[in-house]
């Protein structure tokens, strides 16, 4: 297992370009399957995710080219409508292609996802929206069999509870529906509304991406398509806070300043100096002295829970008490430990953690857990007195393209070793 060696106490300056989203490629990935012509997206972010989920494609039927530029796709037959639990097991968001076999195809055979390092993270939502769209759902062996032998019908969706890849699920299960669908309290993220618009493209008829009412008029085919990821706001937001961190003055390019409205508010409050130069290009200055700002994580546009674990990096540099609550997730907090074991000073209360800084962190060995935990143990390290070792860091590899290249690229002390 591949981990990182980190030299703490140098300002970042320079420049760090942003990949495309990892949370845009694997619903757009998806969306594949519901054409038999040629897909060609861009910028999709070399990750793990997006191997794991071009696998899981191949196995249903996929042909899938892979080159610099693009990668292209074309499932002229869904030769098997399964996600099986080898893969489902190493990556939740496979419960994205749900949707598309069910409409597709008219079946789907995936493996429950099992929970993960930061919550039970069930499909529930996912699964009864499926069912109003006239699927038949059962549960056995471990396994969701959705089946809609005639076809799947248009209907008023409404979500209890915001989840970004339920939206994405039943939307592109519901533009080959028959008939009108609308989805309610949907969510708003910008991946959601990419997904919209390369759906659109193949030929979708939908209105109110972006908003919490969704409607879509079911359309019987959908044509292939070329389309662009849009670049990924949390990689962006996680060099974002490396340049606050760090006390450096850095430049994050080819990102969307106006996806990071909130983040880009807290760390202004904070005393940093954050602004957007235009409309892909963010500027990080360090203020001077790091204001404790409490925060609390919520769906987009609020501030966003992939955010919270690099942001309590942050806090334990500020000078007080700051109080970090997270109300999307049961139970993510696993970065405080690893925190804590560099000298940081933080007190977990349920969905609420007490950060009182400035606590001036030192190297540790420290293991990595959930995607963002892991990036927030890199920021820590970036700023923390001597050597950090960061063990397991395939957990970074899932959703950062190249990580390491990018910090050392603004002046990092940092090594992947083998
Ligand atoms: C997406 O996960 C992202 N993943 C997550 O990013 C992100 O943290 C999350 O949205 C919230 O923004 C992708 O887009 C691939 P949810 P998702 O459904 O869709 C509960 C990363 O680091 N819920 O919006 O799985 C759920 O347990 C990842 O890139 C149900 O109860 O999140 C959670 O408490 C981590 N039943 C809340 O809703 C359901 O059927 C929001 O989850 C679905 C969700």
């Amino acid at each position: 297992m591949d981990k990182f060696v980190i030299q703490g106490g140098t300002p970042l300056t320079g420049s760090i370009a942003t990949s495309g989203s990892k949370n845009s490629a694997l619903p757009a990935l998806a969306a594949a399957l519901l054409t038999d012509e040629p897909v060609v997206l861009r910028r999709i972010p070399r990750v793990r995710d997006i191997r794991t989920m071009e696998r899981l494609l191949v196995d249903i039927g996929s042909e899938i080219t892979v080159d610099e530029e693009a990668v292209t796709l074309r499932t002229e037959k869904i030769v098997s409508p399964e996600a099986p639990y080898e893969l489902v097991k190493t990556m939740r968001a496979s419960s994205l292609v749900l949707g598309p076999l069910v409409a597709r195809a008219g079946r789907a055979r995936v493996s429950m996802p099992g929970g993960c390092a930061i919550g039970a993270r069930p499909i529930d939502f996912h699964l009864s929206g499926l069912r109003h769209l006239g699927a038949e759902i059962f549960q056995e062996h471990g396994y969701i069999e959705a089946v809609a032998p005639n076809g799947l019908k248009g209907a008023n969706i409404v979500f209890d509870r915001i989840t970004v890849t339920g939206t994405e699920d039943i939307l592109m299960a519901a533009v080959l529906a028959e008939g009108e669908t609308v989805i309610t309290n949907a969510a708003r993220e910008p991946e959601v509304v990419d997904l919209a618009e390369m759906l659109t493209k193949m030929g979708a008829k939908i209105e109110g991406a972006g908003t919490s009412v969704i409607r879509v008029q079911g359309v019987s085919k959908l044509h292939g398509v070329t389309h662009e990821i849009i670049a990924d706001r949390i990689e962006a937001g996680t060099f974002v806070v490396a340049g606050a961190i760090t006390g450096g003055d850095l430049t994050i390019t080819d990102c969307v300043a106006d996806h990071l409205g909130a983040l880009i508010t807290k760390l202004n409050q904070a005393g940093m100096k954050v602004t957007a130069r235009d409309a892909t290009t963010i500027e990080v200055k360090s203020g001077g002295t790091l204001l404790p700002v409490d925060m609390t994580t919520e769906e987009y546009p609020g501030f966003a829970t992939d955010l919270q674990a690099q942001y309590m990096a942050l806090m334990t540099q500020a000078d007080g008490i700051s109080i970090i609550t997270e109300t999307i997730f049961e139970n993510r907090f696993m970065h405080a430990q690893e925190l804590m074991r560099m000298g940081a000073n933080i007190r977990l209360d349920g969905r609420r953690a007490i950060v009182a800084g400035r606590s001036r962190l030192s190297g540790a060995g420290v293991i990595a857990s959930d995607l963002r935990a892991s990036a927030s143990l890199v920021l820590a390290a970036l700023v923390a007195k001597g050597e950090t070792v960061i063990d397991r860091v395939y957990h970074i590899d899932r959703g950062y393209e190249k990580i390491e290249a990018k910090l050392a690229g603004v002046g990092a002390k940092i090594l992947r070793v083998e």
